[in-house]
């Protein structure tokens, strides 16, 4: 199934500069209906524009509340066609009616082993931590912060040396494999979501189809 994705950015996008180029190259079968962002002059922005992807900005400032930005982005993405939601490093929090209308279809990178470490500066709480190993999570949303359904994980040692930024950037070439890994999972029809042996919402990851 060729995802119809909108990606929420709020910064540099090399999240979606991964997915972008995943796409280009014939590794996940997605077609980026728009790019949007909170924050005016995002250089996601000018890469979204590079690829020939349609760009918006939404700016949550010009909105009197949470709700009605919220229903500003479901309005576009709406309109674009959009069916499944990447944040890729979108600094405002999603909850209520976003969530209801794009329900376990709105994932989100987060630059920590969660549930270890939500919320800003993932990778310096986990640095200031002392933690031995780090890594980044791909998850569906649900209304709390970063939780929800877990897709994949990937994992990198803190070094010898490392700086919080040696560390942030060690995280950060992961989370590119990890997002376009996850992204394609789906849309090849293989993640399930379940109730695991907790009551908890999690994922099964099924085996590729096997072709004749
Ligand atoms: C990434 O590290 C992403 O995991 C993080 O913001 C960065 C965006 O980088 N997101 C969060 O912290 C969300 N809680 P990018 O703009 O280069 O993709």
């Amino acid at each position: 199934m060729t995802l119809a994705l909108g990606v929420l950015i709020s910064g540099g996008g090399t999240n979606l500069q991964a997915i972008l180029d995943a796409v280009r190259e014939g590794r996940l079968d997605a077609d980026v209906k728009v790019v949007i962002s909170n924050v005016e002059g995002a250089f996601g922005l000018e890469r979204a524009r590079q690829a020939g992807v349609e760009t918006l900005v939404i700016n949550h400032r010009q909105f009197e509340s949470r709700e009605a930005f919220d229903e500003a982005l479901i309005a576009a993405l709406k309109e674009h066609g959009v069916e499944y939601v990447a944040l890729a490093g979108f600094m405002r929090v999603l909850r209520g009616r976003f969530l209801e209308e794009f329900r376990d279809r709105t994932i989100n990178i987060h630059p920590s082993l969660l549930p270890a470490f939500p919320g800003v500066d993932a990778q310096k709480q986990a640095f200031d931590y002392g933690v031995r190993f780090a890594g980044c999570t791909v998850h569906f949303v649900e209304p709390t912060v970063d939780s929800g359904p877990i897709i994949t994980q990937r994992v990198v040692p803190v070094l010898e040396g490392d700086t919080s930024e040696t560390l942030r950037q060690r995280i950060l070439a992961e989370e590119h494999v990890a997002f376009v890994e996850a992204l394609r999972w789906i849309s090849e029809g293989r993640v399930q979501i379940e109730v695991g042996p907790s009551g908890r919402r999690v994922t099964r990851i099924l085996p590729p189809a096997v072709s004749e």
